[in-house]
C-alpha cells in the first residue's frame, strides 16, 4: 500500500526522504514522488513511474544539469522541508500524473494514503469553483480543498489586518487556477507574513479541509504560505511522527525513519499535528491540544536491511528460529504458559468465554484455520474462523461470551480493523472481549483491542508473509493453552507437552531449513508449469492453503489447495502428468487415509511431491518425489514445521521464474484500503 514520508530539518531533507521511500518499498507501490520547498520557498516536485531508483535518477539528472549550467548549489533539488510518497494505485492507473505529491496552484502539496470516499462529489464542486484536475486520483481533491481553505484563512487574516496594514488590499477571490500557475497577490503575501507568526495558517486550513472528507486518510501537507510547517493528519491510515533534535519527520511506519531517529509519536485516530523543526503540536479529534507519548523503538536501521540475503523473503524465512525464540521469550516457563502474556486481565476474561471467533485475511487467516483444529480437537472450545472482508459485510450472529480474535501481521489491514470496529459496537450489550495477535506494536488493531499479544517476529519486509505466519501459530498455540488452562479444559500434562514441543520448535525449523538444496532441485519441476495442487488433511489442509497462496503470489503460478479427502469430489479431473501435486504427510492419525488419496493421484499419472515426517515411510518411486522434511513433530509443531519447506519451495520457484520476489506485481504489504 501507499507509503508516506516527510520531514522538516535544518539540513537538506531530500536524501532522508529518498532513504525513507526505499524503506517503504516493501509495502508495494507502482510510482513515487517527492515535493520540497526549495531555498526560495517555492514548491519543487519530481515524480516517477516504477521503482524509487527512477525517481532518484531524475533527481540526479536535475542536479547534474544544474551543475553543468554552473547554477548555484542551492538551485539544485534541495530543501529543508518536504513530503514524499510511494503510490499503490486505487483511483487511476499507475502513471506519473497520478503519482503523489499532488499540488494546487504551486502553493499546496499533499501526500495521502487511504481513500477519500466522497471525492466525486468534492470534485464536482471544485470544478464548479474553477479548479482544474491533472490526475484521476481522489487525492487531488485534498490538495484543492486545502488550498481553498488556506485562501479563506488568509482572506480572514487579510480582512482583519487591512485597516491597520494597507487600506488597498482586497480579499482574494478563490482563483480559477491551473496546477502550477500562481496568481496570488504579493502585497497580500507580505501582510500574511506579518500575521503568520501568531497564526497557524496551514494548520487551520488543513483542519477546516478535513471536515469535508469522508473515508480514510493519512496526510502530509506543506504550503508556500507557511513554509516552516508540515501538517500531518490521520484517520483510518497509520502515521507516525519521528522525533529528532531540531528536526521532525512523518512516515507511514517507523521503518522509514530508523536511520534518523528511534523516538516516535504514534498519532491516534482523528489527530492533526503541526510539525516544525522545533515543536510538534498535536490536536485530537475534538480539536483539543493533546500530549501523545514519545516511544522509543527497539528496532535498529539494521533490522530492516538485507544483509547477506538476496531477498527479504529469504532472510525472513531463515530468521524464523530466532523469531520463535523471541515470541516465546517471557511467555513460557520450563513447563507452563503464562496466561498473563495476553494481558493481566486475560485469565479473568478467558474464564468467561464459551467460544472463539477468529477474523483475519490472507496468510493470517490461514493461521486462524490451523487454530480452529487445535481449539476444537484439543480443548473442545468451539472456534469459527472467517476472512474479514466477508465478515464485515454480512450480519454475523455472534454469541454472548465469544472471544473475538483478530490476527494480523501489520495491525492495519482495513477489513480486519473494520470487523473489529463492528464488534465493538456490540460490546455494550454482549460480553465479547477482543484480542489481537499482531506483529506491529502501536498499530491500529493493538490500540483498539482489549487484549494484545505481540508476535516478536521483527519487521517483515517481503510482501509474502513468512515469519509472521510462523509466530502467529506460536501465539495461537499459547492462546490455546492459556484458554484451556483458564477454562480448566487442559491437564497439566497436556500443557507441558505443548510447552516442551514449542521449546524444540526453533531446532525443528533449523532442520527443515537444511533441506534447501533438495528443494531447489524440486523447484525445477515447476518452471514450465501453469498450475499446481496442494493437498493436506487436518491442520495440514490450512498449511496446504498457505503453500498454494505463497506459490501463486510470488511465482504467479496458479495454485489451489484441497483437503486430500475432497479430491474425488471434483479436482481429481485435473490430474495428469503436467500438474505437480504437493502433499504434506505428517506421521499422524490421518496418514493412512492420506496414503490412499495419494494412490488415487498416482493412478491418474499425477506427479507428486511429498513432504513427510521421517516416520511416515512414503517411499520415493516413479511419480513420487519424497522429502523427509522433519522428524517426530507433534500436533502443534507439525503445521509450523511443515510450512517451512513450502515457503522455500515458493521462493525457489519464483527465483527460477524471475519474478519480483519481495514486491510481487499488484500486491501490497499492508492493505490499508478495502
Ligand atoms: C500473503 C500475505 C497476505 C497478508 C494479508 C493480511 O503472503 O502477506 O495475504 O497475510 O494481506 O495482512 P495482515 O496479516 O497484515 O493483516
Amino acid at each position: 500500500m501507499c507509503g508516506i514520508v516527510g520531514g522538516v530539518a535544518e539540513r537538506n531533507i531530500v536524501p532522508i526522504l529518498l532513504e525513507g521511500l526505499k524503506r517503504l518499498e516493501y509495502r508495494g507501490y507502482d510510482s513515487s514522488g517527492i515535493a520540497i520547498l526549495d531555498t526560495e520557498e517555492q514548491i519543487q516536485r519530481i515524480r516517477s513511474l516504477g521503482k524509487i531508483k527512477n525517481l532518484e535518477q531524475k533527481i540526479k539528472t536535475i542536479d547534474a544539469s544544474n551543475l553543468v549550467a554552473r547554477r548555484r548549489d542551492d538551485q539544485n533539488f534541495q530543501g529543508k522541508i518536504g513530503i514524499a510518497h510511494t503510490r499503490w494505485a486505487t483511483h487511476g492507473v499507475p502513471a506519473e500524473n497520478n503519482a503523489h505529491p499532488h499540488i494546487c496552484n504551486n502553493r499546496v502539496a499533499v501526500v495521502h494514503n487511504g481513500i477519500i470516499e466522497n471525492y466525486q462529489q468534492l470534485k464536482t464542486q471544485q470544478l464548479e469553483q474553477g479548479y482544474r484536475f491533472t490526475s484521476e486520483t481522489d487525492t487531488e481533491v485534498v490538495a484543492h480543498c486545502v488550498h481553498r481553505e488556506l485562501v479563506n484563512v488568509i482572506n480572514n487574516i487579510t480582512l482583519s489586518n487591512t485597516t491597520s496594514v494597507s487600506p488597498n488590499v482586497t480579499p482574494t477571490v478563490i482563483p480559477s487556477e491551473a496546477e502550477g500557475s500562481p496568481t496570488d497577490n504579493t502585497q497580500q503575501q507580505k501582510i500574511l507574513r506579518q500575521a503568520q507568526d501568531d497564526s497557524d495558517l496551514l494548520l487551520q486550513a488543513v483542519t477546516n479541509a478535513l471536515k469535508h472528507f469522508e473515508g480514510a486518510y493519512a496526510l502530509g501537507v506543506v504550503a508556500t504560505d507557511d513554509p516552516d510547517t508540515l501538517i500531518a493528519a490521520r484517520k483510518g491510515s497509520p502515521l507516525v511522527i519521528g522525533v529528532g533534535i531540531g528536526e521532525h519527520f512523518i512516515a507511514s511506519d517507523v521503518s522509514a525513519l530508523l536511520p534518523v531517529t528511534q523516538s516516535f509519536i504514534f498519532l491516534e485516530e482523528g489527530d492533526v499535528a503541526k510539525i516544525t523543526r522545533e515543536v510538534v503540536t498535536i490536536y485530537d479529534v475534538n480539536g483539543e491540544q493533546v500530549e501523545r507519548p514519545v516511544k522509543i523503538s527497539n528496532l535498529t536501521a539494521h533490522a530492516v536491511e538485507l544483509g547477506e540475503h538476496r531477498h527479504y523473503m529469504h532472510k525472513e524465512i531463515f530468521e524464523q528460529p530466532q523469531a520463535v525464540i523471541d515470541t516465546l521469550e517471557g511467555r513460557i516457563t520450563q513447563d507452563h504458559v503464562l496466561v498473563s502474556a495476553f494481558g493481566y486481565e486475560a485469565e479473568a476474561i478467558f474464564k468467561t468465554i464459551q467460544q472463539i471467533q477468529i477474523i483475519a485475511c490472507g496468510t493470517s487467516y490461514h493461521s486462524g484455520l490451523v487454530a480452529k483444529y487445535w481449539f476444537e480437537d484439543i480443548v473442545g472450545v468451539p472456534c469459527q474462523v472467517e476472512v474479514a472482508s466477508e465478515y464485515r459485510y454480512r450480519n454475523p450472529v455472534i454469541q454472548d461470551n465469544t472471544l473475538f480474535v483478530t490476527i494480523s501481521q501489520s495491525g492495519e489491514t482495513a477489513d480486519t480493523l473494520a470487523a473489529l470496529q463492528q464488534i465493538k459496537l456490540l460490546k455494550k450489550v454482549k460480553n465479547i472481549p477482543t484480542l489481537t495477535i499482531c506483529n506491529v506494536p502501536e498499530s491500529s488493531l493493538t490500540r483498539e483491542s482489549d487484549l494484545t499479544f505481540l508476535t516478536h517476529a521483527g519487521p517483515e519486509i517481503g510482501v509474502a508473509s513468512t515469519k509472521a505466519f510462523t509466530t502467529q501459530l506460536v501465539a495461537l498455540s499459547l492462546l490455546l493453552t492459556a484458554v484451556g488452562k483458564s477454562m480448566s479444559l487442559m491437564s497439566e500434562e497436556q500443557e507441558q507437552k505443548i510447552v516442551h514441543g514449542l521449546q524444540k520448535l526453533p531446532g525443528l525449523i533449523r532442520k527443515a531449513l537444511q533441506h534447501e538444496e533438495k528443494i531447489i532441485e524440486i523447484a525445477q519441476c515447476f518452471a514450465e508449469r501453469e498450475s499446481a495442487l496442494f493437498l493436506g488433511r487436518g491442520t495440514m489442509y490450512p498449511i496446504a492453503m498457505e503453500g498454494a497462496l505463497k506459490l501463486k503470489e510470488i511465482s504467479y503460478i496458479h495454485a489451489e489447495a484441497y483437503p486430500a479427502g475432497e479430491l474425488k469430489h471434483g479436482p481429481l479431473a485435473l490430474i495428469d502428468e503436467h500438474i505437480p501435486v504437493v502433499t504434506i504427510a505428517p506421521h499422524d492419525d490421518l496418514l493412512e487415509k492420506l496414503k490412499s488419496n495419494l494412490q488415487e493421484v498416482k493412478a491418474r499419472g499425477g506427479q507428486m511431491i511429498v513432504f513427510e515426517d521421517e516416520q511416515s515411510n512414503i517411499s520415493s518411486e516413479p511419480g513420487f518425489r519424497v522429502i523427509k522434511a522433519t522428524t517426530n513433530v507433534g500436533r502443534i509443531t507439525a503445521p509450523i514445521t511443515f510450512n517451512v519447506p513450502l515457503q522455500l519451495l515458493s521462493y525457489h520457484v519464483a527465483l527460477i521464474k524471475g519474478t519480483d520476489v519481495d514486491q510481487p506485481r499488484n500486491l501490497a504489504k499492508s492493505v490499508t484500503v478495502e
